[in-house]
């Protein structure tokens, strides 16, 4: 398949869509998906989930009751645990955890595991994203050489890119549907086809990148300089109560600075 007809079977919405792991990343991303009217096969191991999706019971508290409740008995929506239903997708979203281990080292082994069992049944044109947080040089380095078991080749039989997912589970204001996202393929045509998906479903502006090393990248910069920042306002927060001073008011004061300062607050989150 030329790369336009792909493209136009996007834009048709005739594509199958299937998102691998439905958790907090995953669930939220497949509803999205089947509202804007593709059809969704989730696949995730844990089958009390894949039951609990079939009949309509949400358990993620990012997405409506209501709203998967339609997708699931208006026939967008069905999850299973058999990765065989990858050979129905077209384009196919891998949301699998990417936990630190016992070492603080990532463990890879959901995203390794999940993508042999794509590569099993991956067919020709498909479109393969990874959204699971991982360090620089996973998709090219360890992805691609998986998919390419099925005998099919990156960038001539299927395409493949990266787009780090942002959700922030229980903000009020940006949730899946409306953050802007960041695509980076492994080919130039692998991130037109994965951004105008993304489009097509998102509510949000698309930034493309020119390779899966920089989406990478990119969400790593996030990620520490969030961590470090809010580790910085913990250490602040132990001095401001040694002084007995109130580190919420100092923070209101900082904030009034028109560049060069972005509020971070106090909390468990590091
Ligand atoms: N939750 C967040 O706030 C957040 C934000 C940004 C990025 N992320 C990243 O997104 C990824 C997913 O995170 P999450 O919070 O959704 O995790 P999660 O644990 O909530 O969900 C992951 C799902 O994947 C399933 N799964 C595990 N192995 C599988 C396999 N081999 N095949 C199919 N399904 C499998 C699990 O059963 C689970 O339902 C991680 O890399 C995480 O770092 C998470």
């Amino acid at each position: 398949m030329l790369q336009h007809e792909m493209i136009s079977l996007i834009r048709q919405k005739s594509a199958v869509i299937g998102v691998i792991g439905l958790g907090y990343v995953g669930l939220p991303l497949s509803v999205e998906i089947a509202n804007s009217g593709y059809r969704v096969i989730g696949i995730d191991v844990q089958k009390q989930k894949v039951d609990h999706i079939n009949s309509g019971h949400n358990y993620i508290s990012d997405v409506s009751d209501k709203e998967l409740e339609k997708v699931v008995s208006d026939g967008y929506m069905t999850a299973s645990n058999d990765f065989a239903e990858v050979a129905k997708c077209d384009c196919i979203c891998i949301c699998v955890p990417t936990p630190l281990d016992a070492h603080q080292q990532p463990d890879i082994s959901f995203v390794v595991q999940s993508t042999e069992n794509i590569s099993t049944f991956l067919k020709r044109n498909t479109l393969v994203i990874l959204e699971s947080t991982i360090y620089p040089g996973t998709t090219e380095e360890l992805i691609k050489p998986i998919l390419e078991k099925s005998g099919l080749i990156c960038g001539e039989d299927f395409y493949l890119a990266f787009s780090p997912e942002r959700v922030d589970p229980g903000n009020p204001i940006y949730s899946t549907k409306n953050t802007p996202k960041v695509v980076g393929g492994c080919t130039p045509q692998a991130t037109e086809v994965a951004a105008i998906f993304y489009e097509m479903v998102l509510d949000a502006p698309i930034y493309r990148v020119s390779s899966c090393s920089v989406a990478e990248m990119e969400k790593i910069l996030e990620n520490t300089c969030r961590n470090i920042n809010i580790g910085l306002i913990n250490e602040m927060t132990i001095l401001c109560n040694r002084m007995s001073i109130n580190i919420w008011e100092v923070i209101e004061a900082a904030k009034t600075k028109p560049y060069g300062f972005q509020a971070f607050y106090p909390g468990p989150g590091l």
